[in-house]
C-alpha cells in the first residue's frame, strides 16, 4: 500500500514571517545558523517573537553537515530552557539539527507536552523545512547518516525570499544543484508516484528557468523567489519518493573528503545519469532502464531541451548538467574540487563505496548498484 500526504503547512509571501506572531508560542527556542546571527537576519524572528510576547533564546552553535556531537549539546540546551516551540531557521544543517534537537529531547523526556517546529530556511536547497529526512554526521566514521522518520518532519515552514538575498553565487550554485539532484532523483526513483510526480515536474522547471539567472544575478528577486519554491517541491517530491544512488553516494564523499553537499551531489549527477538510464559514452540504453530513460525524457522535455528520442534526451540532459556546472564555476571531478591528492582519493574509495551501499538514499534508485557499479562511478569521478 502506497500513501501520499502534503505535510507541513507552507507560509509564504512577503509577509509570511508575520505567521510568527500568530504561532501562540510562550516559549520558544530558536536554533540558528551562526551567518543569520552575525548578520542581523535574526532578528526578522526574534523581532517578531518579542512583538508578541513570546519569551525565547538564540541557540546557535550550529555546524555545517551536524555532527552528532553537536546535535547532543543542542538537546542538552533545549532541556535546561524548556519551551514550546522551536523554531528553525538557516540552511540545511540549521533545520537539521533543530530536527534531531526536538526528536531527541522528545525521546529523552517522552513525558513532557509537545513541541511545536517551525522551520525556515535561508538557503533554497535541501526543502528539510518539509522532508522527515534529517543527516548527521559521524565524523569518526567520516560518514553522513540521513535518518528518515515521519516524526522529523517540521509542523509548519515558512518561505521569505527576504532570507535569501544574501546567498552568494558559489552558495547559489552549489544549493540550487541540490535541489535539482532531489527533483530529477524524485522523477527517477522506483517510488515515484503520480503525486510525487507533480512536484518533481515543477521543480525541474524552476530549476531550468530560474538556477541561472540566480547565480547571475544575486538581486534577481524574481529568479530567488522562485528557487525558494523549486526548493520546497523538490522537497515534497523526495520525501514521498525517496533519492538515489546520486545521493548515496554524494553523503559517503562528502563526508570524506568536505565537500558541500550540493557541490557533491552536482559532481556525481552526469555519471549517474548515464549509469540509470545505460546510455551514456560507451551506451546506447538497455531495455530494463527504457522507464528511467523515458523519465529522464520528460526532465529533459521539462527544462526546455529539444531531442529526437531517449538516446538524444539522456545525452543532452547530461550535457545541460555539464553546461551549468560550467557557467556556474562548479567543479566536474574531484580533481578540479581541489580537496585531495589522487592517492588520498583512490584509497578511500572502498570505504565510500561501502558507506554509499548502506546509505538509505540508494535503495530508492531506479537500478540496484552492485558495490562494482558504484566503485567504478567513483573512479570516473576523478
Ligand atoms: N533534511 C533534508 O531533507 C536534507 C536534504 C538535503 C541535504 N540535507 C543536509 O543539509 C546540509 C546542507 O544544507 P545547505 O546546503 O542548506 O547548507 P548549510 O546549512 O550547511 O549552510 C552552508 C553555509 O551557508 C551559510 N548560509 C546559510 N544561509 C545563508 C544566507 N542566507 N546567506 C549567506 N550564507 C548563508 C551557512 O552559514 C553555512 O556556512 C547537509 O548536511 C545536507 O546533508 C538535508
Ligand atoms: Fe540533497
Amino acid at each position: 500500500m502506497n500513501s501520499f500526504h502534503i505535510h507541513p503547512q507552507v507560509f509564504f509571501g512577503d509577509d509570511a514571517l508575520d505567521r510568527l506572531q500568530e504561532l501562540g508560542g510562550r516559549r520558544v527556542f530558536v536554533v540558528a545558523d551562526p551567518f543569520v546571527v552575525k548578520s542581523g537576519l535574526i532578528s526578522q524572528v526574534t523581532d517578531r517573537l518579542s512583538r508578541c510576547g513570546a519569551e525565547h533564546t538564540v541557540y546557535s552553535d550550529v555546524v555545517p553537515d551536524p555532527p552528532i556531537e553537536s546535535v547532543a549539546r543542542g538537546v542538552a540546551a533545549l532541556g535546561a530552557f524548556g519551551g514550546d516551540t522551536v523554531v528553525a531557521i538557516g540552511g540545511g544543517s540549521a533545520i537539521d539539527s533543530a530536527k534531531l534537537v526536538r526528536e531527541f529531547r522528545r525521546r529523552l523526556d517522552p513525558s513532557a507536552p509537545g513541541m511545536r517546529l517551525v522551520a525556515i530556511p535561508t538557503t533554497s536547497g535541501t526543502g528539510s523545512e518539509v522532508t522527515n529526512v534529517a543527516v548527521v554526521a559521524d565524523t569518526q566514521a567520516q560518514v553522513k547518516i540521513p535518518l528518515v522518520a515521519e516524526d522529523l518532519t517540521p509542523d509548519e515552514a515558512i518561505l521569505s525570499v527576504e532570507l535569501v538575498k544574501s546567498v552568494p553565487p558559489a552558495l547559489t550554485a552549489d544549493t540550487g544543484m541540490d535541489v535539482f539532484t532531489h527533483a530529477l532523483e524524485a522523477c527517477v526513483s522506483r517510488h515515484e508516484s503520480d503525486f510525487s510526480a507533480a512536484f518533481s515536474a515543477r521543480a525541474i522547471e524552476l530549476v531550468g528557468a530560474y538556477l541561472l539567472r540566480s547565480y547571475l544575478d544575486a538581486g534577481d528577486l524574481e529568479a530567488r523567489r522562485k528557487m525558494h519554491s523549486a526548493s520546497c517541491l523538490a522537497g515534497q517530491a523526495f520525501t514521498s519518493a525517496s533519492l538515489g544512488l546520486n545521493h548515496g553516494m554524494a553523503h559517503a564523499l562528502g563526508a570524506r573528503f568536505h565537500i558541500p553537499h550540493g557541490r557533491a551531489n552536482a559532481m556525481l549527477l552526469a555519471h549517474v545519469i548515464e549509469y540509470n538510464s545505460g546510455i551514456g559514452a560507451d551506451g546506447r540504453a538497455c531495455p530494463a532502464c527504457a522507464l528511467t530513460a523515458e523519465r529522464y525524457t520528460d526532465a529533459a522535455r521539462r527544462l526546455g531541451l529539444q531531442s529526437l528520442n531517449a538516446v538524444t534526451a539522456v545525452r543532452s540532459l547530461v550535457h545541460w548538467v555539464g553546461f551549468m556546472l560550467q557557467e556556474m564555476r562548479m567543479p566536474q571531478s574531484v580533481s578540479q574540487a581541489g580537496v585531495c591528492s589522487e592517492s588520498e582519493y583512490r584509497a578511500a574509495i572502498p570505504a565510500m563505496t561501502e558507506a554509499a551501499m548502506a546509505d538509505r538514499c540508494t535503495a530508492g534508485n531506479p537500478k540496484d548498484a552492485s558495490a562494482e557499479d558504484v566503485r567504478a562511478i567513483y573512479e570516473k569521478l576523478w
